[in-house]
């Protein structure tokens, strides 16, 4: 247990998973749209419009409009922003930004949740480096949680202690610690909390039916974040570059399905991924 309270843990069974896949689809399909769209001179909230129009045209809801009063269906962290920021018709993307998009779906009442992190142009190769270092960190995660539900023998906090050998040994990185991933499924936020650091072998077991959303946040400086007074948006305390990609991630017996993932992670995962894909 991560404290002194039993944490609520809905495991979802196979069927329920292949209905989560559904909505993770349609976030994949936002972010592999709006990646594409975010060029120069194209507003925040241009992107916004956009994956609200993809979402309902599957007939989904963006989760993340209305979510306690957030005010949009994207958050579009820009530069030094690290999550949450709200979309804006005068944030216009300049050539070398780099931008987290972040997504969420309902789909027949199930939901999705994936982020990635993109290059507006060129980025500065220290820039590039810590997308890369932040995308080898979530699928580092993915892996520990393949691998512990496989053995059988694996903790949720072997993914945090994972992401964090990950980032370290790709550099000197700030860890953003405030913020995590989570557990999903008929709500966007379940338990368990998902810290992106610390020792392995602790929280709940990594057993079927358990989906998490897995998030590394990482920054070209400090750690330390602050939240702006319109209550959402979280910047480095410092005002170094900040990188956040997530994807939502479904267990098995054999390993993981990357609901988020057009391909299910296969590329990634290899043998670990699960069977519910491979028999689709
Ligand atoms: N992926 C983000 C998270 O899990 C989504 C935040 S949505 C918001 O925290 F509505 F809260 F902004
Ligand atoms: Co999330």
């Amino acid at each position: 247990m991560m404290g002194r309270y039993r944490l609520q843990i809905q495991y979802k069974t196979p069927e329920q998973i292949t209905l989560m896949r559904s909505a993770g689809l349609v976030v994949a399909e936002v972010l592999e749209r709006v990646s594409a769209a975010a060029v120069p001179g194209v507003s925040t909230a241009d992107l916004d419009r956009l994956a609200e129009e993809i979402i309902r045209s599957h007939g989904a809801i963006p989760s993340f409009l209305g979510y306690h009063g957030y005010p949009a269906t994207l958050c579009t962290s820009v530069n030094n922003q690290v999550v949450h920021a709200i979309p804006s018709p005068s944030q216009v993307l300049r050539e070398g930004d780099l931008i987290s998009i972040d997504a969420g779906a309902i789909l027949d009442g199930w939901h999705g949740d994936a982020a990635v992190t993109v290059a507006v142009g060129e980025v500065a190769p220290a820039v590039a480096a810590l997308m890369r270092a932040a995308e080898e960190a979530l699928w580092a995660g993915i892996a520990a949680a393949a691998e512990g539900v496989r053995s059988g023998r694996g903790r949720l906090t072997d993914i945090s202690h994972a992401v964090e050998k990950s980032v370290r040994s790709s550099g000197r990185y700030g860890i953003v610690e405030g913020y995590g991933g989570h557990g999903i499924g008929t709500e966007m936020h379940q338990d368990p909390h998902v810290l992106n650091y610390g020792r392995p072998g602790r929280g709940p077991r990594l057993t079927p039916g358990l989906c998490l959303a897995i998030e590394p946040m990482i920054t070209l400086g400090s750690p330390r974040t602050v939240e702006l007074a319109d209550g959402w948006t979280v910047v480095t305390k410092d005002g170094s570059i900040a990188a956040h990609v997530e994807h939502t991630v479904a267990l098995t017996e054999d390993g993981a399905w990357v609901l988020t993932a057009r391909d299910g992670g296969a590329a990634r995962l290899g043998d670990r991924l699960s069977s519910i894909s491979g028999a689709r």
